[in-house]
């Protein structure tokens, strides 16, 4: 059993309450691999922006559980050594699929678990989410649970609406399960693809596709049952049109890839939204990075000269993200 604080890692309880009371959200972004490591905590410790790097089970089938946990132990005094005196990190388990899996998380030195109970029945939910909140919090590990499902591409509108999280059993299920923050459901979705062209409107002038708005009133209806709670939105990827743009120009294949506007996300981030997710945009960052050097010099195979310009271009859209849109800078 490792606990996170011999780690130097934080849970989100302290983050998460002065992000809501100062309106402003902690970005929570995945990684899988060393160059997305480097470019969160270099965008971090330079804005001294609180941060959570997320480990989803992708990640952990990809790049194996125990090396990533001490790849975030390394990522702690990697900050450190970049000048950010007492850096504000969170390992977190994303998307936890059973109680086993969270506990294997926290006895290696997480620092946080979600615990995705969303697809099951609500009694199964809150009794998931109960038992691993019950264990975690033995070793002041934070808790996230889901209620309401997130929007699949292939949902027609109508279907997406009846996912929303229901304000009325916000309350309940808080108060059985005893979780920290609480993830819902108002309209994002994971990937880039987050609505069908048919879904969007077109904008004249620009020639792209312009989403439905995100459902504010269910998030107000939330925050007037829950005043204060932690909120969380996943599938907050705003899938950036230059990056999608340099793929396609490069032999890419991305066609209408839409994500969530960043206006939206900034107003949602002055409530108790106090958490965003953000994997997808970190994808495209990457992917139009080493795209463009593979057509320009072709000749080119040393990884770095690849992965290098990759890890700045994703740098670049983490330091954007932190101020100009989740507003987390100089808040640690
Ligand atoms: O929630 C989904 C995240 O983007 C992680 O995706 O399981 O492909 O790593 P992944
Ligand atoms: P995106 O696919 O929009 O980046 O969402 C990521 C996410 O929610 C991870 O849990
Ligand atoms: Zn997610």
């Amino acid at each position: 059993m490792i606990n996170y604080k011999d780690l130097g890692l934080v849970n989100t309880r302290e983050m998460f309450k002065k992000a809501v009371d100062g309106g402003y959200a902690i970005p929570a972004f995945n990684f899988n691999n060393m160059e997305q490591l480097q470019a969160i905590v270099m965008a971090a410790a330079e804005t001294k922006s609180p941060v959570i790097l997320q480990v989803s089970k992708g990640a952990r089938q990809y790049a194996n559980q125990t090396l990533l946990r001490y790849m975030a132990e390394g990522a702690v005094e990697y900050a450190k050594e970049l000048g950010w005196e007492k850096p504000q990190i969170v390992l977190h388990l994303d998307h936890g699929d059973s109680f086993e899996t969270c506990k294997s998380c926290i006895d290696m030195g997480f620092s946080s678990v979600m615990i995705d109970g969303s697809h099951l029945p609500y009694d199964e939910n809150v009794a998931l989410t109960k038992k691993v909140v019950e264990y975690a919090h033995q070793f002041d590990v934070t808790v996230e649970g889901e209620l309401g499902v997130l929007a699949g591409v292939e949902d027609e509108v109508s279907a997406e609406e009846s996912h929303y999280t229901k304000p009325e059993e916000v309350v309940d299920f808080v108060t059985k399960t005893g979780c920290d923050s609480l993830a819902i459901s108002i309209g994002t979705s994971h990937g880039a693809f987050k609505f069908t062209p048919e879904q969007c409107t077109l904008d004249p002038q620009t020639g792209r596709l312009v989403p439905p708005p995100l459902a504010f009133d269910v998030l107000k209806a939330i925050e007037e049952q829950l005043p204060g709670f932690p909120i969380v939105l996943h599938g907050s990827s705003s899938v950036p049109q230059d990056e999608v743009d340099t793929i396609n120009k490069y032999g890419g294949a991305l066609k209408a890839a839409v994500g969530i506007p960043e206006e939206q996300l900034r107003e949602a981030s002055k409530s108790a939204v106090c958490k965003i997710n953000i994997d997808s945009d970190s994808r495209l960052a990457m992917t139009a990075a080493v795209r463009e050097v593979f057509a320009q010099k072709p000749a080119e195979f040393d990884p770095r000269k690849y992965l290098g310009p990759a890890r700045d271009n994703m740098k670049k859209l983490y330091i954007h993200k932190i101020v100009n849109v989740l507003g987390s800078n100089d808040k640690a």
